[in-house]
Protein backbone atom coordinates (compact mmCIF):
# COMPACT_ATOMS: atom_id res chain seq x y z
CA UNK A 1 0.00 0.00 0.00
CA UNK A 2 1.05 3.70 -0.42
CA UNK A 3 0.61 5.71 2.79
CA UNK A 4 1.35 9.15 1.71
CA UNK A 5 1.99 10.46 5.19
CA UNK A 6 5.11 9.61 7.00
CA UNK A 7 3.93 5.89 7.95
CA UNK A 8 3.57 4.97 11.48
CA UNK A 9 2.74 8.51 12.71
CA UNK A 10 -0.81 10.15 13.28
CA UNK A 11 -0.92 13.15 11.60
CA UNK A 12 -1.00 16.62 12.83
CA UNK A 13 -3.16 18.75 11.36
CA UNK A 14 -2.60 22.06 10.34
CA UNK A 15 -2.60 25.35 12.68
CA UNK A 16 -5.73 26.87 13.52
CA UNK A 17 -8.64 26.18 11.26
CA UNK A 18 -11.25 28.51 9.78
CA UNK A 19 -14.62 29.51 11.58
CA UNK A 20 -17.29 27.37 9.75
CA UNK A 21 -20.37 29.02 10.29
CA UNK A 22 -22.95 27.50 9.03
CA UNK A 23 -21.44 24.11 7.43
CA UNK A 24 -22.59 24.48 4.30
CA UNK A 25 -24.31 27.41 3.32
CA UNK A 26 -27.62 27.86 3.09
CA UNK A 27 -28.44 24.41 4.63
CA UNK A 28 -29.78 23.27 8.21
CA UNK A 29 -26.18 23.48 9.66
CA UNK A 30 -27.38 20.87 12.66
CA UNK A 31 -27.78 17.96 10.36
CA UNK A 32 -24.07 17.35 10.29
CA UNK A 33 -22.54 19.30 12.93
CA UNK A 34 -20.41 18.35 15.50
CA UNK A 35 -21.83 19.56 19.10
CA UNK A 36 -19.34 20.08 21.98
CA UNK A 37 -20.82 19.34 25.19
CA UNK A 38 -19.32 21.86 27.90
CA UNK A 39 -20.42 21.01 31.66
CA UNK A 40 -20.10 24.36 33.42
CA UNK A 41 -18.51 23.41 36.79
CA UNK A 42 -16.05 21.38 35.39
CA UNK A 43 -14.25 23.27 32.39
CA UNK A 44 -12.58 26.48 33.24
CA UNK A 45 -12.97 28.53 36.15
CA UNK A 46 -12.16 32.04 36.21
CA UNK A 47 -12.72 33.53 39.41
CA UNK A 48 -10.33 30.89 41.34
CA UNK A 49 -13.47 29.13 43.77
CA UNK A 50 -12.91 25.96 42.43
CA UNK A 51 -15.78 25.96 40.48
CA UNK A 52 -15.83 26.49 36.43
CA UNK A 53 -17.88 29.19 35.07
CA UNK A 54 -18.75 31.52 32.11
CA UNK A 55 -15.96 33.89 32.03
CA UNK A 56 -13.89 30.92 31.84
CA UNK A 57 -15.49 29.28 29.18
CA UNK A 58 -15.23 32.03 27.39
CA UNK A 59 -11.82 32.37 28.09
CA UNK A 60 -11.25 29.08 26.43
CA UNK A 61 -13.53 29.21 23.43
CA UNK A 62 -10.45 30.26 21.28
CA UNK A 63 -9.34 26.33 21.95
CA UNK A 64 -12.63 24.84 20.57
CA UNK A 65 -13.06 26.72 17.72
CA UNK A 66 -9.31 25.80 16.97
CA UNK A 67 -10.42 21.84 17.73
CA UNK A 68 -12.67 22.15 14.51
CA UNK A 69 -16.26 22.11 16.11
CA UNK A 70 -19.18 23.45 14.73
CA UNK A 71 -21.03 23.89 18.03
CA UNK A 72 -21.30 24.08 22.17
CA UNK A 73 -23.90 23.05 24.03
CA UNK A 74 -23.68 24.22 27.75
CA UNK A 75 -24.99 22.10 30.35
CA UNK A 76 -27.36 24.30 33.13
CA UNK A 77 -25.57 26.99 34.34
CA UNK A 78 -28.80 28.68 35.72
CA UNK A 79 -30.00 30.15 39.42
CA UNK A 80 -29.63 26.49 41.28
CA UNK A 81 -28.89 25.07 44.74
CA UNK A 82 -27.02 22.76 42.50
CA UNK A 83 -28.23 19.58 44.17
CA UNK A 84 -27.86 17.95 40.90
CA UNK A 85 -25.13 20.05 39.26
CA UNK A 86 -27.82 22.72 37.78
CA UNK A 87 -30.35 20.20 37.23
CA UNK A 88 -32.47 21.31 39.80
CA UNK A 89 -33.32 25.24 38.11
CA UNK A 90 -34.58 27.51 40.73
CA UNK A 91 -34.83 30.63 38.46
CA UNK A 92 -34.71 29.32 34.46
CA UNK A 93 -34.50 33.12 33.23
CA UNK A 94 -31.17 33.98 35.19
CA UNK A 95 -27.40 32.97 35.40
CA UNK A 96 -26.96 31.24 39.02
CA UNK A 97 -24.06 33.76 40.75
CA UNK A 98 -21.38 30.31 40.98
CA UNK A 99 -20.96 30.89 36.83
CA UNK A 100 -21.53 34.53 36.40
CA UNK A 101 -24.15 36.89 35.49
CA UNK A 102 -26.60 37.31 32.57
CA UNK A 103 -24.08 40.17 31.16
CA UNK A 104 -21.16 36.96 31.09
CA UNK A 105 -23.82 35.14 29.37
CA UNK A 106 -24.56 37.60 26.41
CA UNK A 107 -19.95 37.38 26.28
CA UNK A 108 -19.60 34.31 26.20
CA UNK A 109 -22.05 33.63 23.14
CA UNK A 110 -21.12 36.84 21.75
CA UNK A 111 -17.33 35.96 21.82
CA UNK A 112 -19.01 31.87 20.38
CA UNK A 113 -20.61 33.54 17.79
CA UNK A 114 -17.55 35.80 16.72
CA UNK A 115 -15.56 32.40 16.42
CA UNK A 116 -17.97 30.51 14.38
CA UNK A 117 -19.89 28.20 17.02
CA UNK A 118 -23.55 27.74 17.60
CA UNK A 119 -25.05 27.55 21.11
CA UNK A 120 -26.67 25.31 22.17
CA UNK A 121 -28.60 25.79 26.17
CA UNK A 122 -29.86 23.10 27.93
CA UNK A 123 -33.63 22.99 28.99
CA UNK A 124 -35.13 21.01 32.48
CA UNK A 125 -38.99 21.09 32.26
CA UNK A 126 -39.68 17.86 33.61
CA UNK A 127 -38.63 19.42 37.07
CA UNK A 128 -37.52 22.29 38.92
CA UNK A 129 -35.92 22.52 41.82
CA UNK A 130 -37.95 21.94 44.98
CA UNK A 131 -36.07 25.82 45.49
CA UNK A 132 -38.42 27.46 42.62
CA UNK A 133 -40.67 29.85 43.79
CA UNK A 134 -43.02 28.21 41.60
CA UNK A 135 -42.84 25.23 43.87
CA UNK A 136 -42.66 27.13 46.99
CA UNK A 137 -45.76 28.65 46.54
CA UNK A 138 -47.02 25.00 45.23
CA UNK A 139 -46.11 23.51 48.96
CA UNK A 140 -47.98 27.06 50.56
CA UNK A 141 -50.94 26.71 48.61
CA UNK A 142 -53.96 24.58 49.93
CA UNK A 143 -54.48 20.70 49.03
CA UNK A 144 -56.42 20.38 45.11
CA UNK A 145 -55.62 24.69 44.64
CA UNK A 146 -54.61 25.41 40.95
CA UNK A 147 -51.08 26.66 42.47
CA UNK A 148 -50.50 22.73 43.50
CA UNK A 149 -51.36 21.35 40.48
CA UNK A 150 -48.34 23.28 38.87
CA UNK A 151 -46.47 19.68 40.36
CA UNK A 152 -47.65 16.14 40.59
CA UNK A 153 -48.89 16.39 44.67
CA UNK A 154 -51.04 13.27 45.78
CA UNK A 155 -52.78 11.70 48.41
CA UNK A 156 -50.27 8.56 50.39
CA UNK A 157 -52.19 5.43 50.58
CA UNK A 158 -53.45 3.71 53.64
CA UNK A 159 -55.33 5.40 56.78
CA UNK A 160 -52.61 7.60 57.84
CA UNK A 161 -51.68 8.19 54.21
CA UNK A 162 -48.19 7.52 55.12
CA UNK A 163 -47.97 4.89 52.10
CA UNK A 164 -46.34 6.34 48.73
CA UNK A 165 -49.25 6.66 45.72
CA UNK A 166 -47.11 4.63 43.97
CA UNK A 167 -44.72 2.19 43.78
CA UNK A 168 -42.18 4.02 41.25
CA UNK A 169 -38.81 4.47 41.92
CA UNK A 170 -36.39 7.41 42.17
CA UNK A 171 -33.84 7.52 39.16
CA UNK A 172 -31.28 8.15 41.72
CA UNK A 173 -32.56 5.56 43.91
CA UNK A 174 -34.97 5.08 47.12
CA UNK A 175 -38.95 5.95 46.01
CA UNK A 176 -39.96 8.61 43.67
CA UNK A 177 -42.32 10.55 46.41
CA UNK A 178 -41.14 12.94 49.27
CA UNK A 179 -44.42 13.68 51.48
CA UNK A 180 -44.89 17.52 52.67
CA UNK A 181 -45.44 18.53 55.92
CA UNK A 182 -48.32 20.79 56.74
CA UNK A 183 -48.20 24.38 58.15
CA UNK A 184 -49.68 23.07 61.55
CA UNK A 185 -46.75 20.45 61.28
CA UNK A 186 -49.16 17.55 60.25
CA UNK A 187 -47.87 15.14 57.58
CA UNK A 188 -49.19 16.27 54.18
CA UNK A 189 -49.96 15.08 50.56
CA UNK A 190 -47.01 13.17 48.89
CA UNK A 191 -45.09 15.20 45.57
CA UNK A 192 -43.67 13.00 42.53
CA UNK A 193 -39.45 13.33 42.23
CA UNK A 194 -38.45 10.67 39.05
CA UNK A 195 -34.89 12.45 40.09
CA UNK A 196 -34.02 13.71 43.37
CA UNK A 197 -36.15 14.85 46.01
CA UNK A 198 -35.21 18.60 45.38
CA UNK A 199 -36.44 17.98 41.61
CA UNK A 200 -40.21 18.03 42.08
CA UNK A 201 -41.90 16.99 38.63
CA UNK A 202 -44.14 19.68 36.70
CA UNK A 203 -47.62 18.22 35.72
CA UNK A 204 -47.22 19.13 32.09
CA UNK A 205 -51.08 18.47 31.80
CA UNK A 206 -51.56 21.73 33.20
CA UNK A 207 -51.95 25.08 30.92
CA UNK A 208 -49.86 27.45 33.25
CA UNK A 209 -46.77 24.97 32.93
CA UNK A 210 -46.64 25.24 29.31
CA UNK A 211 -47.29 28.62 28.85
CA UNK A 212 -44.19 29.18 31.69
CA UNK A 213 -42.16 27.31 29.83
CA UNK A 214 -42.98 28.94 26.22
CA UNK A 215 -41.76 32.30 27.92
CA UNK A 216 -38.61 30.54 29.01
CA UNK A 217 -37.87 29.60 25.69
CA UNK A 218 -38.65 33.33 24.36
CA UNK A 219 -36.08 34.59 27.23
CA UNK A 220 -33.07 32.42 25.51
CA UNK A 221 -34.35 32.74 21.94
CA UNK A 222 -34.33 36.59 22.32
CA UNK A 223 -30.94 36.21 23.86
CA UNK A 224 -29.69 34.45 20.81
CA UNK A 225 -29.26 30.92 21.10
CA UNK A 226 -29.48 28.25 18.35
CA UNK A 227 -30.90 25.61 20.69
CA UNK A 228 -31.33 23.40 23.55
CA UNK A 229 -30.79 20.13 24.31
CA UNK A 230 -33.94 19.28 26.37
CA UNK A 231 -33.17 17.32 29.33
CA UNK A 232 -35.53 14.39 30.00
CA UNK A 233 -37.59 14.63 27.26
CA UNK A 234 -39.40 11.53 27.54
CA UNK A 235 -40.38 11.98 30.96
CA UNK A 236 -42.95 15.51 30.97
CA UNK A 237 -46.27 13.70 30.64
CA UNK A 238 -47.11 10.55 33.33
CA UNK A 239 -49.58 7.84 32.09
CA UNK A 240 -53.55 8.21 33.70
CA UNK A 241 -53.62 7.96 36.90
CA UNK A 242 -50.18 7.31 37.91
CA UNK A 243 -50.14 3.39 37.82
CA UNK A 244 -47.71 1.28 39.75
CA UNK A 245 -44.84 -0.42 38.04
CA UNK A 246 -42.47 -2.77 38.08
CA UNK A 247 -39.36 -2.65 35.96
CA UNK A 248 -37.48 -5.22 34.39
CA UNK A 249 -34.07 -6.57 36.07
CA UNK A 250 -31.96 -5.04 33.12
CA UNK A 251 -33.28 -1.98 32.33
CA UNK A 252 -31.23 1.25 32.50
CA UNK A 253 -31.16 3.98 34.90
CA UNK A 254 -32.53 6.67 32.88
CA UNK A 255 -35.58 4.63 31.83
CA UNK A 256 -36.35 2.46 28.64
CA UNK A 257 -34.58 -0.65 27.72
CA UNK A 258 -30.78 -0.13 27.85
CA UNK A 259 -28.50 -1.77 25.31
CA UNK A 260 -26.34 -4.66 26.20
CA UNK A 261 -23.68 -2.13 27.71
CA UNK A 262 -20.92 -5.03 27.51
CA UNK A 263 -21.70 -6.90 24.44
CA UNK A 264 -22.19 -10.06 27.27
CA UNK A 265 -25.14 -11.11 25.23
CA UNK A 266 -24.15 -12.68 22.10
CA UNK A 267 -27.33 -11.73 20.16
CA UNK A 268 -29.20 -8.88 21.66
CA UNK A 269 -31.53 -6.96 19.70
CA UNK A 270 -31.41 -3.43 19.17
CA UNK A 271 -34.92 -3.68 18.20
CA UNK A 272 -36.32 -4.80 21.34
CA UNK A 273 -38.49 -3.06 23.11
CA UNK A 274 -38.53 -3.53 26.67
CA UNK A 275 -42.25 -2.40 28.53
CA UNK A 276 -42.98 1.14 28.35
CA UNK A 277 -42.81 2.60 31.57
CA UNK A 278 -45.85 4.84 33.04
CA UNK A 279 -43.75 7.41 33.81
CA UNK A 280 -41.38 7.55 30.43
CA UNK A 281 -42.03 7.93 26.79
CA UNK A 282 -45.67 8.54 26.95
CA UNK A 283 -47.75 9.80 24.06
CA UNK A 284 -48.20 13.16 25.28
CA UNK A 285 -44.98 14.57 25.15
CA UNK A 286 -45.28 14.71 21.21
CA UNK A 287 -47.87 18.09 21.18
CA UNK A 288 -45.32 19.21 23.49
CA UNK A 289 -42.84 19.24 21.20
CA UNK A 290 -45.05 20.26 18.29
CA UNK A 291 -46.14 23.67 20.21
CA UNK A 292 -42.04 24.31 20.75
CA UNK A 293 -41.55 23.57 16.80
CA UNK A 294 -44.10 25.98 16.27
CA UNK A 295 -42.43 28.24 18.37
CA UNK A 296 -38.76 28.44 17.66
CA UNK A 297 -40.02 28.54 14.02
CA UNK A 298 -40.90 32.11 14.37
CA UNK A 299 -37.41 33.14 14.90
CA UNK A 300 -34.94 33.17 11.79
CA UNK A 301 -31.22 31.47 11.98
CA UNK A 302 -32.29 27.69 12.12
CA UNK A 303 -32.82 27.03 16.01
CA UNK A 304 -32.49 23.30 17.08
CA UNK A 305 -34.58 21.30 19.76
CA UNK A 306 -32.17 18.24 20.86
CA UNK A 307 -34.18 15.29 23.10
CA UNK A 308 -31.98 13.74 25.68
CA UNK A 309 -35.18 10.37 25.67
CA UNK A 310 -33.94 7.60 26.91
CA UNK A 311 -36.36 5.69 24.76
CA UNK A 312 -36.21 1.89 23.50
CA UNK A 313 -36.85 0.83 20.69
CA UNK A 314 -34.86 2.98 18.67
CA UNK A 315 -37.74 3.41 15.99
CA UNK A 316 -39.97 4.64 19.04
CA UNK A 317 -37.40 7.13 19.71
CA UNK A 318 -37.63 8.47 16.00
CA UNK A 319 -41.29 9.52 17.15
CA UNK A 320 -39.36 12.54 18.59
CA UNK A 321 -37.54 13.46 15.65
CA UNK A 322 -40.90 13.85 13.14
CA UNK A 323 -40.35 16.81 10.97
CA UNK A 324 -42.62 18.54 13.07
CA UNK A 325 -41.40 17.54 16.40
CA UNK A 326 -37.59 18.27 17.46
CA UNK A 327 -34.72 18.35 15.00
CA UNK A 328 -32.42 15.59 16.94
CA UNK A 329 -32.09 12.95 19.70
CA UNK A 330 -29.28 11.45 21.15
CA UNK A 331 -28.20 7.91 19.77
CA UNK A 332 -28.05 6.11 23.17
CA UNK A 333 -28.23 2.82 21.55
CA UNK A 334 -25.02 3.92 20.06
CA UNK A 335 -23.46 5.14 23.26
CA UNK A 336 -24.47 1.86 24.65
CA UNK A 337 -23.50 -0.70 22.20
CA UNK A 338 -20.32 -2.33 23.02
CA UNK A 339 -16.82 -2.29 20.89
CA UNK A 340 -17.64 -4.97 18.72
CA UNK A 341 -18.13 -5.44 14.77
CA UNK A 342 -21.71 -7.01 14.29
CA UNK A 343 -22.98 -4.44 16.97
CA UNK A 344 -21.31 -1.77 15.61
CA UNK A 345 -22.44 -2.63 11.52
CA UNK A 346 -26.14 -3.26 13.50
CA UNK A 347 -26.59 -0.02 15.55
CA UNK A 348 -25.24 2.05 12.35
CA UNK A 349 -27.43 0.50 10.09
CA UNK A 350 -30.65 0.60 12.22
CA UNK A 351 -29.42 4.44 13.38
CA UNK A 352 -29.45 5.79 9.80
CA UNK A 353 -32.30 4.06 8.59
CA UNK A 354 -34.72 4.65 11.55
CA UNK A 355 -34.03 8.53 11.49
CA UNK A 356 -33.92 8.95 8.16
CA UNK A 357 -37.39 7.41 7.82
CA UNK A 358 -38.70 10.45 9.74
CA UNK A 359 -36.43 12.60 7.64
CA UNK A 360 -33.69 13.46 10.90
CA UNK A 361 -29.90 13.14 10.59
CA UNK A 362 -28.32 10.40 13.07
CA UNK A 363 -26.46 11.39 15.72
CA UNK A 364 -24.01 9.57 17.62
CA UNK A 365 -22.65 9.96 20.95
CA UNK A 366 -19.91 8.21 22.90
CA UNK A 367 -19.79 10.00 25.98
CA UNK A 368 -21.61 12.49 28.00
CA UNK A 369 -21.58 13.96 31.99
CA UNK A 370 -24.28 10.68 33.23
CA UNK A 371 -21.89 7.60 31.79
CA UNK A 372 -18.48 6.49 32.30
CA UNK A 373 -16.13 8.34 29.93
CA UNK A 374 -15.42 6.10 26.59
CA UNK A 375 -11.98 5.79 27.53
CA UNK A 376 -12.53 3.87 30.41
CA UNK A 377 -16.10 2.43 29.53
CA UNK A 378 -14.92 0.45 26.43
CA UNK A 379 -11.99 -1.64 28.18
CA UNK A 380 -14.58 -2.56 31.62
CA UNK A 381 -15.09 -6.52 32.01
CA UNK A 382 -18.63 -5.90 33.90
CA UNK A 383 -21.52 -4.47 33.29
CA UNK A 384 -22.34 -0.78 34.54
CA UNK A 385 -25.65 0.53 34.07
CA UNK A 386 -25.82 3.86 32.72
CA UNK A 387 -25.75 6.10 35.31
CA UNK A 388 -24.18 3.97 38.29
CA UNK A 389 -20.69 5.28 37.72
CA UNK A 390 -17.29 3.00 38.82
CA UNK A 391 -15.13 3.38 42.09
CA UNK A 392 -12.36 1.78 43.56
CA UNK A 393 -14.87 -1.02 44.90
CA UNK A 394 -16.61 -1.86 41.47
CA UNK A 395 -15.97 -4.88 39.80
CA UNK A 396 -14.77 -5.17 36.58
CA UNK A 397 -12.07 -2.37 36.66
CA UNK A 398 -10.87 -0.64 33.52
CA UNK A 399 -7.38 -1.94 31.61
CA UNK A 400 -6.25 2.13 30.85
CA UNK A 401 -4.46 1.46 27.99
CA UNK A 402 -6.63 -0.84 26.36
CA UNK A 403 -9.52 1.89 27.26
CA UNK A 404 -7.70 4.89 25.84
CA UNK A 405 -7.05 2.61 22.17
CA UNK A 406 -10.37 1.73 22.25
CA UNK A 407 -11.84 4.89 22.99
CA UNK A 408 -9.76 6.60 20.11
CA UNK A 409 -10.47 3.87 17.37
CA UNK A 410 -14.35 4.21 18.51
CA UNK A 411 -13.87 7.97 18.06
CA UNK A 412 -12.36 7.56 14.79
CA UNK A 413 -15.13 5.59 13.50
CA UNK A 414 -17.80 8.10 15.24
CA UNK A 415 -16.46 11.18 13.56
CA UNK A 416 -16.47 9.45 10.01
CA UNK A 417 -20.52 8.28 9.95
CA UNK A 418 -23.18 11.23 8.74
CA UNK A 419 -25.15 12.84 11.13
CA UNK A 420 -24.27 15.05 13.50
CA UNK A 421 -21.98 14.22 16.55
CA UNK A 422 -21.79 15.27 20.29
CA UNK A 423 -18.29 15.11 21.76
CA UNK A 424 -17.88 15.60 25.68
CA UNK A 425 -15.31 18.11 27.57
CA UNK A 426 -12.07 15.78 27.48
CA UNK A 427 -12.79 13.18 25.43
CA UNK A 428 -10.62 15.06 22.93
CA UNK A 429 -7.71 14.60 25.50
CA UNK A 430 -8.24 10.94 25.81
CA UNK A 431 -9.40 11.34 29.87
CA UNK A 432 -10.50 8.13 31.69
CA UNK A 433 -13.06 7.80 34.29
CA UNK A 434 -11.74 9.06 37.97
CA UNK A 435 -12.55 6.09 39.86
CA UNK A 436 -10.46 6.50 43.18
CA UNK A 437 -12.02 9.73 44.27
CA UNK A 438 -12.20 10.72 48.15
CA UNK A 439 -15.92 9.49 49.07
CA UNK A 440 -16.27 12.65 51.03
CA UNK A 441 -15.70 15.05 47.67
CA UNK A 442 -18.38 13.27 45.31
CA UNK A 443 -21.61 15.43 44.96
CA UNK A 444 -23.79 13.19 43.05
CA UNK A 445 -27.35 12.61 44.61
CA UNK A 446 -27.02 8.98 43.09
CA UNK A 447 -24.46 8.28 45.41
CA UNK A 448 -26.64 9.72 48.37
CA UNK A 449 -29.42 8.12 48.00
CA UNK A 450 -28.02 4.66 47.32
CA UNK A 451 -26.06 4.82 50.66
CA UNK A 452 -22.97 4.91 48.31
CA UNK A 453 -23.89 1.80 46.62
CA UNK A 454 -23.85 3.27 43.24
CA UNK A 455 -20.50 5.51 42.45
CA UNK A 456 -22.62 7.89 40.14
CA UNK A 457 -21.23 10.23 37.65
CA UNK A 458 -19.24 12.77 39.39
CA UNK A 459 -15.99 10.55 37.88
CA UNK A 460 -16.51 11.78 34.62
CA UNK A 461 -17.19 15.52 35.87
CA UNK A 462 -13.47 15.96 36.85
CA UNK A 463 -12.35 19.38 35.92
CA UNK A 464 -10.49 19.52 32.92
CA UNK A 465 -6.31 19.41 32.93
CA UNK A 466 -5.52 22.77 30.70
CA UNK A 467 -1.92 22.90 31.30
CA UNK A 468 0.66 20.47 32.56
CA UNK A 469 2.77 22.89 34.70
CA UNK A 470 0.03 24.99 36.15
CA UNK A 471 -1.83 24.96 39.03
CA UNK A 472 -4.75 22.62 39.16
CA UNK A 473 -3.57 21.90 35.63
CA UNK A 474 -4.87 25.16 34.51
CA UNK A 475 -8.27 24.37 35.21
CA UNK A 476 -8.41 27.27 38.25
CA UNK A 477 -5.76 30.26 38.85
CA UNK A 478 -5.82 29.33 42.83
CA UNK A 479 -5.34 25.82 42.44
CA UNK A 480 -8.66 24.88 43.72
CA UNK A 481 -10.77 22.35 42.19
CA UNK A 482 -14.24 21.17 43.36
CA UNK A 483 -13.48 17.81 42.59
CA UNK A 484 -9.61 16.93 43.14
CA UNK A 485 -7.63 15.98 39.44
CA UNK A 486 -5.52 12.88 39.34
CA UNK A 487 -1.73 14.17 40.33
CA UNK A 488 -0.71 12.08 36.96
CA UNK A 489 -3.06 14.21 34.82
CA UNK A 490 -0.07 16.00 33.23
CA UNK A 491 0.26 13.93 29.92
CA UNK A 492 -3.46 14.35 29.24
CA UNK A 493 -3.11 18.27 29.81
CA UNK A 494 -3.96 20.06 26.39
CA UNK A 495 -0.75 21.78 26.24
CA UNK A 496 0.56 18.35 26.32
CA UNK A 497 -0.78 17.38 23.42
CA UNK A 498 -1.33 20.32 20.97
CA UNK A 499 0.57 19.94 17.91
CA UNK A 500 1.58 16.80 19.07
CA UNK A 501 1.69 14.01 16.47
CA UNK A 502 -0.18 11.05 17.59
CA UNK A 503 -1.74 12.91 20.73
CA UNK A 504 -5.35 12.15 20.92
CA UNK A 505 -6.20 16.05 21.12
CA UNK A 506 -4.38 16.09 17.41
CA UNK A 507 -6.22 12.96 16.27
CA UNK A 508 -9.69 14.46 16.93
CA UNK A 509 -8.27 17.75 15.05
CA UNK A 510 -7.55 15.95 12.34
CA UNK A 511 -11.02 14.05 12.07
CA UNK A 512 -12.56 17.25 12.49
CA UNK A 513 -10.56 18.81 9.60
CA UNK A 514 -10.99 15.83 7.67
CA UNK A 515 -14.84 14.99 8.46
CA UNK A 516 -15.28 18.76 7.24
CA UNK A 517 -13.30 18.69 4.09
CA UNK A 518 -14.74 15.40 2.82
CA UNK A 519 -18.31 16.34 3.68
CA UNK A 520 -18.41 13.41 5.68
CA UNK A 521 -21.21 14.54 8.15
CA UNK A 522 -23.54 15.23 4.78
CA UNK A 523 -22.58 11.47 3.30
CA UNK A 524 -23.81 8.33 3.12
CA UNK A 525 -22.14 5.09 3.82
CA UNK A 526 -22.25 1.29 2.28
CA UNK A 527 -20.22 -1.19 4.20
CA UNK A 528 -17.00 -2.79 2.09
CA UNK A 529 -17.39 -6.87 1.46
CA UNK A 530 -14.20 -8.52 2.04
CA UNK A 531 -13.22 -8.09 5.61
CA UNK A 532 -14.02 -10.53 9.15
CA UNK A 533 -17.11 -9.75 11.23
CA UNK A 534 -15.35 -7.74 13.73
CA UNK A 535 -13.77 -5.52 11.24
CA UNK A 536 -16.05 -2.51 10.35
CA UNK A 537 -14.82 -1.32 7.01
CA UNK A 538 -17.10 1.54 5.27
CA UNK A 539 -17.26 3.78 2.27
CA UNK A 540 -18.31 7.50 2.99
CA UNK A 541 -17.64 9.58 -0.45
CA UNK A 542 -14.48 9.24 -1.26
CA UNK A 543 -12.54 8.04 2.32
CA UNK A 544 -12.45 4.23 3.05
CA UNK A 545 -12.54 3.88 6.99
CA UNK A 546 -11.36 0.52 8.42
CA UNK A 547 -12.04 0.24 12.02
CA UNK A 548 -10.95 -3.25 13.82
CA UNK A 549 -12.63 -4.33 16.38
CA UNK A 550 -11.17 -7.87 16.95
CA UNK A 551 -7.83 -9.57 18.12
CA UNK A 552 -6.46 -10.03 14.66
CA UNK A 553 -4.51 -7.58 12.18
CA UNK A 554 -5.99 -6.50 9.46
CA UNK A 555 -4.15 -6.36 6.06
CA UNK A 556 -5.17 -2.44 4.30
CA UNK A 557 -5.81 -1.70 1.04
CA UNK A 558 -3.84 0.70 -1.40
CA UNK A 559 -4.36 3.80 -0.66
CA UNK A 560 -3.56 6.91 0.67
CA UNK A 561 -3.17 7.32 4.57
CA UNK A 562 -5.52 10.15 6.08
CA UNK A 563 -5.91 9.29 10.04
CA UNK A 564 -5.00 6.43 12.04
CA UNK A 565 -6.06 6.19 15.57
CA UNK A 566 -2.69 3.99 16.42
CA UNK A 567 0.82 3.78 14.27
CA UNK A 568 0.99 1.30 11.19
CA UNK A 569 3.54 -1.12 10.80
CA UNK A 570 3.94 -2.13 7.80
CA UNK A 571 0.52 -1.16 6.22
CA UNK A 572 -1.47 -3.38 8.85
CA UNK A 573 -3.71 -2.34 11.11
CA UNK A 574 -3.42 -3.90 14.75
CA UNK A 575 -6.52 -4.63 16.61
CA UNK A 576 -8.51 -1.98 18.34
CA UNK A 577 -7.52 0.74 15.84
CA UNK A 578 -9.30 2.69 13.28
CA UNK A 579 -7.93 4.21 9.75
CA UNK A 580 -9.27 6.69 7.04
CA UNK A 581 -7.83 6.15 3.66
CA UNK A 582 -8.31 7.25 0.24
CA UNK A 583 -8.09 3.88 -0.74
CA UNK A 584 -7.15 3.38 -4.41
CA UNK A 585 -10.00 1.51 -6.26
C1 LIG B 1 -30.49 14.06 32.62
C2 LIG B 1 -29.25 14.86 32.90
O1 LIG B 1 -28.34 14.65 31.87
C3 LIG B 1 -28.74 14.41 34.23
O2 LIG B 1 -27.47 14.91 34.52
C4 LIG B 1 -29.73 14.83 35.28
O3 LIG B 1 -29.32 14.33 36.54
C5 LIG B 1 -31.12 14.27 34.97
N1 LIG B 1 -31.47 14.43 33.60
C6 LIG B 1 -32.16 14.98 35.79
O4 LIG B 1 -32.30 16.29 35.33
Amino acid sequence: MTITQSEGTAAVANSVLPARIPTVPGTEWWRSAVIYQVYPRSFADASGDGIGDLQGITSRLPHLAQLGIDAVWLSPFFTSPQRDGGYDVADYCDVDPLFGTLDDFAAFEDAAHELGLRVIVDLVPNHSSSDHVWFQEALAAAEGSPGRARYLFRDGKGPEGNIPPNNWDSVFGGPAWTRTTNPDGSAGQWYLHLFDSSQPDFDWQNPWVREQFRAVLRFWLDRGVDGFRVDVAHGMIKAEGLPDYTAPADSGSMGGGQVDPLGLEPEVQVTEAAPTPPYWAQDGVHEIYRDWRELLDEYSGDRVLVAEAWVDPMAKLAQWVRPDEMHQAFNFAYLGTTWTGPRMRRVIDESLEVFSSVGAPSTWVLSNHDVVRHASRLALTAENPQGHGIGPASPGQPLPELGLRRARAASALMLALPGSAYLYQGEELGLPEVINLPDESRLDPTWFRTNGERYGRDGCRVPLPWEANATAFGFSPTGESWLPQPADWAPFARDSQIGVAGSTLELYRLALALRAEYQLGFGSIGWLPGYGEEVVALQNGPVTVIANTGTVPVELPVGELLLCSEELVGGILSPDATVWLLAAH
